[in-house]
């Protein structure tokens, strides 16, 4: 209950998903937490529905700079401070090479790459100073990379690269470290492998090619996300961990 007493949290994508789970555990386990929800609607039905004093919410699109940086402002005023950042807003659209135009890599690169990137920073003066730390979501994916969501993909390469890179800039003050899903049984693995439309096919086959016979729960990449954030993963900075059921283990 105590594990994160008095600790001051911010999840984007909070209101969904992974997300969501983070910031329901996080407050379970006694952190004060803002969720950021990508319009002011849909944030405050995710607020009411939390019904949970510890966690409040702010709005903004991830995919605009100036967004990212006033978010995590009302954050840390809301907050009175920052310890942990999770950067768990992300789209994930399925597209061939020849699908992809610009408008939809700058749209996967925009809300994936760029704002973790911007979120990070707008909070880095404020983690600095309260020895804080950074989750970000890859994903198993951005590790091996799969044809069919080539700019997904590469968005989260980037996301392990970022993790790498900012974990060495921002020691000893700061730890950064990533988790990389595979499949989770949410909205977004839903709509994305859905079979002629019915979600439940998708995720069925899925399911066939892990070796637990099933795909992620949200709450079981929360638990890592936790884990990263809290004392016991003090010496681990930089790390990216793949969580993926053994689906990738040999390959
Ligand atoms: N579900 C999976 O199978 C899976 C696997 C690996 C990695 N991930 C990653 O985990 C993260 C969370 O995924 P999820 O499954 O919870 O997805 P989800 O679709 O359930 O939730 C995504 C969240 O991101 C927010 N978001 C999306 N675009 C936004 C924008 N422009 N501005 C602000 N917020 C925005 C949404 O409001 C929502 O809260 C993502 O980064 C995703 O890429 C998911």
């Amino acid at each position: 209950m105590s594990r994160f007493k008095n600790k001051r949290v911010l999840v984007t994508g909070g209101t969904r998903g992974i997300g969501r789970a983070a910031a329901l555990a996080f407050s379970s386990a006694g952190a004060r937490v803002v969720v950021a929800g990508s319009t002011a609607q849909s944030t405050a039905a995710a607020v009411a529905e939390f019904d949970d004093a510890s966690i409040t919410g702010v709005a903004g699109d991830i995919g605009n700079v100036n967004d990212c940086r006033r978010l995590v402002q009302n954050a840390i005023d809301e907050l009175q401070g920052l310890d942990i950042l999770v950067n768990s807003a992300g789209v994930f659209q399925p597209a061939s090479i020849e699908e992809t135009d610009e408008d939809l890599w700058d749209r996967i690169m925009n809300i994936n790459v760029r704002g973790s990137y911007f979120c990070s920073r707008a909070a880095v003066e404020t983690l600095r100073q309260n020895r804080g730390c950074i989750v970000h979501l890859g994903s198993e994916s951005g590790v091996n990379g799969y044809g069919g969501s080539t700019a997904y993909c590469a968005s989260k390469g980037a996301i392990v690269n970022l993790t790498r890179s900012m974990a060495m800039e921002l020691a000893p003050e700061i730890r950064v470290n990533a988790v990389c899903p595979g499949v989770v049984d949410t909205d977004m693995a839903r709509r994305g492998f859905a079979i002629d439309g019915v979600q439940e096919k998708g995720i069925q086959q899925q399911r066939d090619s892990y070796p637990l016979n099933r795909v992620a729960t949200a709450d079981e990449i929360a638990a890592s996300i936790l884990y990263l954030a809290s004392d016991d993963s003090r010496f681990i900075t930089g790390e990216s961990l793949v969580i993926d059921g053994g689906a990738t283990v040999g390959k």
